[in-house]
């Protein structure tokens, strides 16, 4: 596996990828990769002749009060991991050969980023389609791979790629959960054992709900199913709801009737420090 910092040298890589006719699968992550990220890893390899893994922790998609300065971090074991799992080629610039000095060009996704996480992460958006514009620009992959547990930027970065004429095609891979159903983070590794526990809250919560719909005839009311389960993750007080959504899986727009493919979304704060996301699709894949 190669690693890579620098963009010119990334570019002369890829170009010669494209000019012996391979195609290439991107994996944009942060880092800290857990097996959600290698399951991403694993897909592109499985799609494409070359991998390539971007690590960039990204400081335009962090808000001033978030954890940028302390985002976990283990550029080793990233690496041995990364080339375990077939990636060929880990770019890992650094911010200001992304970010040079004068950079002043942002990409803003409309209407999808306003609802769910973009609500309470002003500007979060922005920075990740910018980000990922970057880097397809950068990699021109043929394939890039998302989780869905991020399901709202999955559906923010299909827009972008439709809306700015981007010839890549987008992948979405299911979350990668825990045994006990916790969804694969890098977040994680802040919680401590007790607050772990506690965290578990919000998968309960979207499970009950998939399950109350799987269960009728899949024309529930969404307030009663919402207003259930947020009594339910009151129970863990240690978690706060950031918010608890069905929406239509295609625009994310909220229902008051759960029909057809509808997910629920769901973040929590747990003790104020710490934001988890995750979400379940309301009908069987
Ligand atoms: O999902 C992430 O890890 C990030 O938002 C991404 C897509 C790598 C952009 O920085």
């Amino acid at each position: 596996m190669i690693v890579e910092k620098n963009i010119e040298d990334t570019r002369r890589i890829v170009t010669e990828w494209h000019r012996k006719g391979f195609s290439i699968g991107l994996v944009p992550t942060m880092g800290y990769f857990h097996d959600g990220h290698l399951e991403l890893m694993k897909r592109a390899a499985d799609t494409a002749d070359k991998v390539v893994v971007s690590l960039f922790v990204n400081p335009t998609q962090f808000g001033p009060s978030e954890d940028l300065a302390v985002y976990p971090k283990d550029f080793d074991g990233d690496c041995a991991k990364a080339r375990e799992v077939g990636a060929d080629l880990l770019f890992c610039p650094e911010p200001d050969m992304i970010y040079a000095p004068k950079h002043c060009t942002e990409v803003t996704v409309g209407d999808l980023t306003e609802g769910l996480c973009g609500a309470d992460r002003p500007g979060h958006f922005t920075g990740v389609a910018t980000i990922v514009s970057k880097l397809f620009n950068i990699v021109r992959p043929n394939h890039a791979f998302f989780g869905e547990k991020d399901f709202q930027q999955l559906t923010v970065i299909r827009q972008l790629v439709a809306d700015l004429n981007f010839t890549v095609s987008i992948v979405g891979v299911p979350i990668v959960r825990e045994p006990d159903g916790l969804a694969m983070s890098s977040r994680n590794a802040y919680l401590s054992r007790s607050e772990r526990e506690a965290a578990l809250v919000l998968f309960q919560a979207l499970s009950r709900i998939k399950q109350e719909v799987l269960d009728s005839d899949g024309m529930r009311d969404s307030q009663d199913l919402l207003v259930k389960a947020r009594e339910l993750m009151e129970t863990k007080p240690p978690c706060r709801v950031d918010y608890l959504e069905i929406v239509d899986e295609k625009d994310l727009s909220p229902v008051s009737t759960v029909k057809g493919k509808c997910r629920v979304l769901g973040a929590i704060r747990v003790n104020d420090r710490i934001r988890l996301i995750d979400n379940l699709a309301l009908y069987m894949a």
